[in-house]
């Protein structure tokens, strides 16, 4: 059994000071640290082999491309894909979507075709789907939450009609941090033949994904959530369909043969992975996902659990908060808590806690919709990661108490 103590030591930025307090860091959901194992890999691939990918026949350009090439395997085999051709490298989970919005809408999507998308979700799964629409003259659904956070499953047969092409939805919002029955909504959708894409940006972290057993058609998710290099991202995507779908980007790489009289595409992955990647970004997947193991460990395990525990009784129990995302089992949500507090502004408390050297979210969250629903204009969010303690979690609602007595 691992502590949480000793696999702290292994991300550098959990042992800074701010404002000469030891750092809190509560703000997960928006970046995770990076371990020194893809701090390392980052380093070396920028040092010792930047070369382009897939172009020159020297040796660097070789180390480059089979490392690149290496992840490309390292992420199959983590998501339990199929095979290597149906994933993609982007720059994130926004880039992945938006890929998706172009080139499914291009081939599968016409006027008076829908998609659905969940209440719950990030802009960059709400804006590429409403700019589809646009362009095809399609419509946007919205499957909602209940008042607790939860999907109205119980609606969405009702939503769905033969002109369906898409479901969007969150793995787990980065709002609620519940865990959605995205296996269920496969099953109702393409019992519908309606396709379904999950924005794993959030569900990466913290659940074992398998795509195959999700039956999912697309996956994205972000390299800097799960500990790797910023700038990287996944789209995994099933290759039948990745098949039809044009490329979204035409450049170098993506080709097969150009000529002025026309110009044919590479096969997948190469299709979608048009100009130069991120060369020395995408090979900290590798360590990153690693680092993912690593901290699925029990003694790791039950720590968070002991954290979730006491942040879901402090919130509850104080009649001035209101916790968005309310689990209806402890199992369904994740170590993040997004609330409100009577009298006090999320802003104000955000810089307060700043101050006592805890960082955390403050505002829309990339999600205004959802504030919409719930009538408030934003809310404050604590994040928390396997890394973090039960003593920051005590020490979070100690001074949490600090601050709204601050402003009362
Ligand atoms: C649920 C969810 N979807 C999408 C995104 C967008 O991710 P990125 O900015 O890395 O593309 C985020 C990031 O906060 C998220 O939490």
């Amino acid at each position: 059994m691992m502590q949480v103590e000793k696999i702290r030591q292994e991300f550098p930025e959990l042992s800074e000071s701010v404002y000469g307090k030891p750092l809190v860091y509560l703000d997960n959901a928006a970046t995770a640290q990076r371990p020194r194992s893809v701090i390392a890999k980052w380093t070396e691939m920028s040092a010792k082999y930047n070369a382009n990918l897939h172009r020159a026949v020297h040796r660097i350009a070789d180390v480059a491309t089979a490392e690149y090439e290496a992840t490309r395997d390292a992420v199959r085999a983590y998501l339990n894909a199929g095979c290597r051709e149906e994933i993609l490298f982007t720059s994130g989970t926004t880039a992945s979507i938006n890929l998706v919005a172009f080139s499914f809408g291009e081939a599968f999507v016409g006027a008076g075709d829908e998609i659905i998308v969940c209440e719950s979700e990030h802009h960059s799964d709400i804006v590429p789907w409403q700019m589809l629409c646009e362009r095809k003259g399609a419509v946007v659904k919205v499957l909602p939450v209940d008042d607790s956070g939860h999907l109205r499953l119980d609606l969405l047969p009702g939503l769905l009609t033969p002109r369906t092409r898409l479901l969007c939805v969150a793995q787990i919002s980065n709002v609620l941090g519940l865990k959605n029955p995205v296996k269920e909504i496969v099953n109702i959708c393409h019992s519908n033949n309606c396709c379904v894409l999950v924005d794993g940006a959030q569900g990466i972290v913290h659940d074992r994904v398998d795509v195959r057993d999700l039956d999912c058609d697309f996956y994205a998710f972000s390299g800097h959530k799960i500990y790797a290099a910023p700038g990287t991202g996944v789209l995994y995507g099933r290759r039948s369909l990745l098949e039809q779908m044009p490329p979204y980007m035409g450049g170098g790489e993506m080709i097969g043969t150009v000529r002025w009289t026309g110009t044919t595409y590479a096969p997948l992955p190469q299709k979608f992975e048009a100009g130069t990647q991120n060369i020395a970004g995408t090979p900290t997947l590798r360590p990153a996902l690693e680092m993912a193991e690593q901290l699925r460990d029990p003694g790791i395990e039950a720590e968070t659990e002991r954290v979730k525990e006491f942040m879901l009784n402090a919130l509850q129990q104080d009649p001035r908060i209101r916790l968005y995302g309310v689990p209806r089992t402890e199992d369904e949500k994740i170590p993040l808590f997004s609330f409100s507090v009577e009298h006090c502004h999320h802003e104000d408390l955000a810089m307060i806690l700043d101050k006592m050297g805890i960082a955390v979210r403050s505002g829309q969250m990339c999600a205004e919709p959802l504030m919409d629903r719930f009538g408030v204009t934003g809310m404050l969010r604590v994040s928390f990661a396997p890394y973090n303690t039960l003593q920051e979690a005590e020490y979070f609602i100690a001074s949490l108490g600090k601050a709204i007595k601050m402003l009362e």
